[in-house]
C-alpha cells in the first residue's frame, strides 16, 4: 500500500527524520488558515502541495510557493479538484517553505531479485531521477544493504562515500539515513523513498517529499497502518470483498471468476481471456480466491460480491477440492442463488473437481437450479462462460 506524501511525513517524524512543517486542507479556507499558522514559523513563505499518489505533481502545477496565507489559498482553488496522471487531488499539504541550497535523491528498497535490501542516493536529486538514471547512471549510488544489519554507521558512511558528498555534509546525512532505514524496518515498508532530500542554507538536511510503500503482508503487526488506507479511492467492491476476507481484484471483463487457490484463479483467468478472444473478446470481470478449505459461507459470499458487479454477464467457478470440499462449495452456491432469488438471471457455469466431487454434483443436481450449468472441464467450462457473457451482451 502506497501513502500520501503527508502520511509519509507524519511517519518520518515519529521516527526522528527531520520534515518541515505540514497540515491537510481540503478546501481554500482550510488552505488559507493552515498557511497563517505555518507560515508564521517559516518567514511567511508556505508550500501547497497536492497530496496525490503519483510523482511529478511539481512539474504538473501541483506544488506551488505562496508568499502569503491569501495566495495559498488561492494556489489550493487553483490545484483542489486538479487532474494529475489520472489523480483527482482532493487534499492538499501546506507546508512550510524551505531555503533550499541543493537537493538530493535518497531510497531504499526491497530488491526481490537479490533477496536483499537497495539503497539508492545522489547527490543530484530533485525532480527528474528516472532520467538520472538512464542517462547518468554513474551519478545514482546504488548500495546493497543486509536485511538483518540494515543501515548501521557503517553503511551509512558507505552510501555517502559512493554517492560523493562533501566531507562536512556526510555526519548530518549518515543520520538522516540511519533514521530512514529504522521507518523501513520499523514500519516494514517495501519502499522508503525521499526526492528531494534538501540541505537548507542554516546547514540542516530535512526529506522535503517522501513516498512509502507498505507490506500489507506485515499488516497483522502494524494495526495502525489499517487508518492509512485510502477508503475514498478503494473500489467499492474490493473494500466490500476485504471486509468479508476475501481475495478479490476487480477487472474489467464480463465473465465473473471464482476459484480456489491463487494460482488456479490465475490460470482460470488466462483460460477464460482466451476462450473468449472467440466470442467478441470476452474477459475476466475479476479476480477472486476462495481460498482452500472454504466453507458454504465463503462461497456464497463471494458470488454476492461477484453478482454485485453489473458488468458481470456470466459467472464460472472453478474449484478443484483438495482441503476445500466440493460439497461446501456446492451448497454455498446453491445458497447464495436462494438468496438472491429470481430477479438474478445470470448464468452460473460451474466446474467442479477433487474432493466430494460426487455429493458437490449431487447437491446442484438435486436443487436443478434453471442459472446453473455444470461443465466437467475446464476449458469447456471457459468457453461456456464465454459464450454465455456474449451472448449476454
Ligand atoms: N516545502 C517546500 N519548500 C520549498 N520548496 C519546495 C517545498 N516542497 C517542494 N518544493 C520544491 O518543489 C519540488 C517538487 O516538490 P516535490 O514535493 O518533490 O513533488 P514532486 O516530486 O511530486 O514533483 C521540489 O524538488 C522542491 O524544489
Ligand atoms: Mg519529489
Amino acid at each position: 500500500m502506497d501513502l500520501f506524501e503527508y502520511q509519509a511525513r507524519d511517519m518520518f517524524e515519529a521516527h526522528g527524520v527531520p520534515v518541515l512543517a505540514g497540515a491537510i486542507a481540503t478546501t481554500p479556507d482550510e488552505a488559507r488558515a493552515a498557511a497563517e499558522e505555518i507560515g508564521a514559523r517559516s518567514g511567511g513563505v508556505t508550500v501547497v502541495k497536492a497530496q496525490v499518489k503519483t510523482g511529478g505533481r511539481g512539474k504538473a502545477g501541483g506544488v506551488k510557493v505562496a508568499k502569503s496565507p491569501d495566495e495559498a489559498k488561492s494556489h489550493a482553488e487553483q490545484i483542489l479538484g486538479m487532474d494529475i496522471k489520472g489523480h483527482t487531488v482532493h487534499r492538499v499539504m501546506i507546508a512550510a517553505g524551505a531555503r533550499i541550497t541543493e537537493e538530493y535523491y535518497f531510497s531504499l528498497l526491497l530488491d526481490r531479485a537479490n533477496r536483499s535490501y537497495l539503497a539508492m542516493c545522489s547527490k543530484e536529486g530533485g525532480m527528474d531521477i528516472e532520467q538520472l538514471a538512464v542517462e547518468r547512471p554513474e551519478a545514482l549510488a546504488k548500495i546493497n544493504v543486509d536485511p538483518n544489519i540494515g543501515i548501521d554507521d557503517a553503511k551509512a558512511q558507505e552510501i555517502v562515500d559512493a554517492a560523493g558528498f562533501d566531507e562536512a555534509d556526510k555526519p548530518g546525512l549518515v543520520d538522516v539515513m540511519k533514521r530512514l532505514w529504522e521507518v523501513y524496518r520499523d514500519e516494514d515498508a517495501t519502499l522508503v523513498e525521499v526526492n528531494p532530500l534538501v540541505k537548507t542554507d542554516d546547514g540542516r538536511f530535512i526529506a522535503l517529499d517522501g513516498k512509502v510503500s507498505l507490506d500489507e503482508n506485515a499488516f497483522f503487526r502494524h494495526p495502525d497502518h489499517a487508518a492509512l488506507e485510502d477508503k475514498e479511492a478503494a473500489d467499492p467492491l474490493e473494500a466490500a470483498a476485504k471486509e468479508k476476507d476475501l481475495n478479490y481484484v476487480k477487472l474489467d471483463g464480463s465473465v465473473g471468476i471464482i476459484g480456489n487457490g491463487a494460482g488456479l484463479v490465475m490460470s482460470t483467468l488466462d483460460v477464460v481471456a482466451y476462450a473468449g478472444e472467440e466470442f467478441g473478446g470476452q474477459k475476466p470481470a475479476n479476480f477472486l480466491d476462495i481460498g482452500g478449505g472454504a466453507s458454504a459461507e465463503v462461497m456464497s459470499n463471494g458470488l454476492h460480491i461477484i453478482l454485485s458487479d453489473p458488468q458481470v454477464k456470466s459467472v464460472f467457478v472453478n474449484v478443484f477440492g483438495g482441503i476445500t470440499a466440493c460439497d461446501e462449495v456446492a451448497k454455498g452456491i446453491v445458497g447464495a442463488l436462494d438468496a438472491l432469488g429470481d430477479e438474478e438471471d445470470r448464468p452460473l457455469v460451474v466446474r467442479l473437481d477433487g474432493n466430494n466431487v460426487e455429493e458437490g454434483r449431487r447437491i446442484l443436481a438435486a436443487r436443478n437450479h434453471p442459472r446453473v450449468i455444470i461443465e466437467e472441464t475446464m476449458d469447456g467450462a471457459a468457453r461456456k462462460a464465454a459464450e454465455l457473457a456474449a451472448a449476454a451482451n
